[in-house]
């Protein structure tokens, strides 16, 4: 894709409380072009060339969370479902903005076919976005998320993995297993590891007896070629007369549940209200 090859043009931008460093291109529409900076609304995702600009929009724009469903809320932290047919504008924005952090992913113009999942701390001045991801309406691939972004300011706390783990409760309410969209960055990478190391040996520490990399797949949502490769890489699998063995020995499993890191938060499901996309 040509978008690759291009040269970062926006250096930094303004978001809420904070100014942040972008890392890639993103293809914002040409008359932006010159800008090295550029001015967000937190809360619609409009973005100015100017602070004034940006001043004068805070005034009269009264979104104090995205647009869309609240579907999730925990204590300070709150989740939106935004339908991208429905916030058409809303849904380009966040492309716009989540591309400047993704290195290879293509942006989607067509956000029509797309939910946006949004992640938010909420206080008494509004919900302020902390990251997000993005899933298709209908996917034939099982595909349960497509994009995934922590604005960097809220990046190694734990949102990454809340994130996930969300993706993996609404792919758990339609009863259907989910993988993420390929191809992964490092980071993400990293984090899904993380999350689907954490998950499957939490299980595997609980159970008693063997355990069937399908029933896994039943019980977490997790794809099985993404169990398989997992426990593959952790060395816990074995091949025996045709068929795969799980090592259950709890000091092998405690020694990789250190080493994938902190559990990072948790998704409360009794929290969740939200009915699949028909
Ligand atoms: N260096 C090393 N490991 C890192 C890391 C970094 N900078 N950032 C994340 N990780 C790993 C760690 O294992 C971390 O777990 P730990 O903190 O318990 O060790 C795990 O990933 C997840 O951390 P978490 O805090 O839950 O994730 P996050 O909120 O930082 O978000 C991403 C993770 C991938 C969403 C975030 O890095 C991001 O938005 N990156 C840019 C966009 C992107 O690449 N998205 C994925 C495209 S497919
Ligand atoms: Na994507």
């Amino acid at each position: 894709h040509e978008e690759f090859t291009k040269v970062k043009n926006i250096a930094t931008i303004e978001l809420g409380r904070y100014e942040i460093e972008t890392w890639y291109f993103s293809p914002f529409p040409p008359e932006y072009n010159d800008c090295l900076k550029l001015f967000f609304c937190e809360f619609c995702l409009n973005f100015m060339k100017r602070k004034e600009q940006l001043q004068r929009h805070m005034k009269k724009c009264d979104l104090k969370h995205p647009p869309g469903d609240e579907i999730y809320r925990s204590g300070t932290l709150s989740m939106f479902e935004v339908d991208g047919k429905k916030n058409k504008v809303y849904g380009q924005n966040l492309c716009y903005l989540a591309k400047l952090f993704l290195d290879h992913k293509t942006l989607y113009y067509d956000v029509d076919l797309f939910l946006f999942y949004v992640l938010c701390e909420c206080d008494d001045r509004g919900c302020h976005m902390v990251g997000y991801f993005s899933k298709e309406k209908h996917s034939e691939e099982s595909y349960n998320l497509a994009c995934i972004l922590t604005l960097p300011p809220y990046q190694r706390k734990g949102y990454g993995k809340f994130l996930i783990a969300f993706s993996y409760e609404l792919s758990k309410k339609e009863g259907k297993v989910g993988t993420p969209e390929r191809p992964l960055s490092d980071l993400g990478l990293l984090s899904y590891r993380g999350y689907w190391t954490r998950v499957l040996l939490d299980i595997l520490k609980k159970h008693k007896g063997n355990i069937s990399i399908k029933e896994l797949s039943d019980m977490t949502a997790i794809k099985a070629e993404d169990i398989l490769t997992t426990l593959q890489s952790l060395e816990l699998i074995q091949y025996r007369k045709g068929q795969h063995v799980i090592c259950a020995d709890p000091k092998v499993l405690d020694r990789h549940l250190k080493a994938a890191g902190r559990g990072g938060l948790d998704v409360d499901v009794s929290k969740l209200i939200w009915t699949p996309y028909k």
